[in-house]
């Protein structure tokens, strides 16, 4: 018995939602074969298109499979099959997508015995894995689909929110690596007060945005007073990449998840395309080469 599985790459924070807030794309992700198999444990059997360890303990899918398995009666085994479109250290949540494909099947080959909750759970035990942190802002909504929200951490809680029809994506990856790890150790463990007033107002209004499909309130709230500042300055053309988007039309735009990747939201196809090709303009003037999608929520 095996089962095909697409795992979708995701945006997290979305500007102002550090670690809270995520959306799944739908038209970009990994590919994943997971086999159900009388032999106990978790093997990875192949892994195409990255260089990334197959030991079950060094490979997200693996250690996220193992939480699984610990928790579950089930005595034999699974075999994985990884095939990545999405590249590591891109900012779209690679290791999310290969520990929640992982979980999600095993899942579904073994009559469902998991909530979408719990199995949100095992599969951070893989983010724990790829950047020392177990956070859920890439894993929630790979599993929910569209967007979500980490209302709480302690105990896990998670609020799915609904996707605008008419929202869509652009995310351009300048090939340089940023590893999550890394870009966590340089931010800052307090903020201020006045700084948080401005963070939570956009996040609600972002939220209320998504619920009401209020195009411009989502535009309005695609701020980050706090990780933006910070973390940009490792992203060459960062600045350029934000103005030129905005002119094209997007709503917003901000680092996708720990970066480097870009991304901007707008209303509708065209304007994301059009963004997707401003976007492109800077790199080709910076002589830095990149990959964009542009993609609608889901
Ligand atoms: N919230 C995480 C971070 C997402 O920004 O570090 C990493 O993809």
């Amino acid at each position: 018995k095996n089962i095909s599985v697409f795992c979708p790459a995701t945006i997290a924070n979305i500007s102002c939602g550090f670690d809270v807030l995520g959306v799944a794309l739908e038209s970009v992700g990994d590919e994943m074969i997971i086999r159900k198999v009388d032999q106990k444990g978790i093997r990875i059997t192949k892994l195409t298109g990255q260089d990334l360890p197959i030991e079950t303990h060094m490979n997200v899918a693996g250690v996220a499979g193992l939480a699984l398995l610990a928790e579950s009666d089930y005595e034999g085994g699974f075999e994985i099959e990884i095939h990545k479109k999405i590249k590591a250290g891109s900012g779209i949540g690679s290791s999310a997508a290969s520990s929640t494909g992982a979980v999600w099947a095993m899942n579904e080959l073994l009559g469902r015995p998991f909530s979408k909750l719990q199995l949100v759970k095992f599969a951070m035990e893989g983010e724990r894995l790829a950047s020392g942190v177990a956070h859920a802002d890439n894993v929630a909504p790979a599993l929910f689909g569209g967007f979500t929200l980490v209302r709480s951490y302690h105990p896990l809680d998670i609020v799915a929110i609904p996707s605008p029809p008419q929202l869509w994506a652009t995310v351009i990856h300048p090939q340089i690596e940023i590893r999550t790890s890394d870009s966590r150790k340089i931010l800052k463990t307090n903020i201020t007060l006045a700084d948080g007033i401005k963070q939570w107002g956009n996040l609600g209004g972002l939220v209320a945005g998504l619920f009401t499909e209020d195009y411009d309130l989502i535009g309005r709230s695609l701020i980050d007073h706090i990780v933006e500042p910070i973390r940009s300055i490792l992203i060459p053309g960062f600045d350029k990449v934000k103005s030129v988007s905005l002119e094209a039309g997007a709503l917003g735009c901000g680092i996708s998840g720990s970066g480097p990747s870009i991304f901007a939201f707008s209303k509708g196809e065209e304007t994301a395309k059009k963004v997707a090709g401003a976007m492109k303009e800077v790199y080709k003037k910076i002589g830095i080469d990149y990959d964009v999608h542009v993609s609608k929520v889901n």
